[in-house]
Order: C-alpha cells, then structure tokens, then sequence
C-alpha cells in the first residue's frame, strides 16, 4: 500500500479555516489530522467538539482525531458524532485500553492508540488484533515544530515486526517533526501513514508540499 499523508492543521491559520479545509480537500492528502489537547495529559490546550463538527460539516477527507486528554473514555461518542472516522487514544491515558478499543469500534470508528516516546511498544503485543492503527510520538506530544526524535527508527521497526508476526494488518502512523527530510527513510523503517504538520503549513505553497510528500 501507498503511504498516506494526514496533514495537522494544529499550525495552521485558525482565522482561515474554513480555506484551509478547502485546501486539504482539493489536496492529495488521505486523512485530516486533528488534535486534541486538555492542558492535563499535555501542557496545552488545543479545540473541541464544536470546532471538529464543523471541519467536519465541510471536510471531504476522513478525519483522524488524536487524543492527548486524559480519561478518553468519557467523550468517545461525542468524538463520534462530532465526526471523528478515526480515533486515537494515548495508552498512557487508558484506564482499561481494551474496553476503550472495543468501545471505539462499537461506535463505528477506527480504533488507534499512540504511545509517548518513553513508551517501549511491547506493551501493545496483547492488543494488536484490536488496532487498526498505532500512533507513535516522534516528539513529546503538546506542541507542533519540534525537533524528530532520532531514537524512534528502532521503536518503529520494532513494532513492524510485531505487527508482521501477529499478522493483523495494523497501520503505523508517526507524529512529530516529520517532513521531506525524513518520510524515506521512517517508510523505510516500516511507517505507512505520517502526520506533518509545520513542514505542510510553513510551506510557501502548503497544497503542493502535500503532493510532493504524497509523490516521494
Ligand atoms: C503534537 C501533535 C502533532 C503536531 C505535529 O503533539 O500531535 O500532530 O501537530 O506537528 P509537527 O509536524 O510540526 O511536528
Ligand atoms: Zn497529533
């Protein structure tokens, strides 16, 4: 399969939303990056409900909301209705991961969990079957425009070979400090979808970066 490109529109102008959803539509991008802070699990604060309904009501692209709130549990058919298509939690955040996973998939959306750097990714082993995709940090998650983390190529094709041995079929995304410098080489490593975020909306031309990611 060919690797996917979800932009996050955390950097992007909040004043021209609206464009830039009409943008990422018309654009080579696969899924629209959402994420979703509470000050509590992150050191900031992000959007909402209301703010993801209403990409939603004009979005084309499926929407892949990233939780970095603490007990997800709460709000999962509020994301739901809000328009989330894929959900990912923090596994640092779960109370009882599984029930989360089979909750989410209940609702009708793509379950994902996503691992803080200091994660070691064994600890996934007992729910791959469960996910349809693994969100792994490549930054301490909080804020956009940070540096990669050099380390993350040996916990990704650690999980790649996890994820080839249980056989599931399970997506790994990477999130943070992605861009053309190091899409090749974390494909390489085994990664299938990438969250970009500064590298896409510090572009001159933000439609024609997502192409040339899209084309590498
Ligand atoms: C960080 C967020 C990211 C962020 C990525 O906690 O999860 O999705 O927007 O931004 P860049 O690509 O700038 O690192
Ligand atoms: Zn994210």
């Amino acid at each position: 399969m060919n690797h996917q490109i979800a932009p996050s529109i955390l950097n992007a102008d909040f004043m021209k939303l609206h464009e830039v959803i009409t943008m990422l539509n018309g654009s080579e991008a696969d899924l629209i990056h959402l994420d979703i802070m509470d000050g509590v699990f992150v050191p900031n604060l992000s959007f909402g409900f209301p703010v993801i309904s209403q990409i939603n009501a004009i979005a084309t692209k499926p929407l892949d909301v990233h939780l970095m709130t603490v007990e997800p549990e709460r709000y999962l058919e509020r994301y739901r209705d809000a328009g989330a298509n894929i959900l990912t939690v923090h596994y640092e955040a779960c109370k009882d991961l599984r029930q989360t996973l089979k909750d989410i998939k209940a609702l009708g959306m793509k379950a994902s969990v996503s691992l803080k750097p200091a994660t070691d990714v064994a600890v996934l082993e007992p729910f791959l079957e469960q996910l349809d995709m693994v969100l792994i940090m490549t930054v301490e998650p909080g804020y956009g425009g940070q540096s990669f983390m050099e380390g993350s190529y040996d916990r990704l094709r650690k999980l790649r070979q996890m994820i080839n041995e249980a056989g599931t079929g399970t997506l790994i995304e990477v999130d943070g400090g992605v861009g053309k410098q190091n899409l090749v080489q974390l494909r390489d490593a085994g990664v299938d979808v990438f969250v970009i975020g500064t590298s896409v909306f510090r572009a001159d031309d933000p439609q024609a970066m997502i192409s040339e990611l899209k084309a590498m």
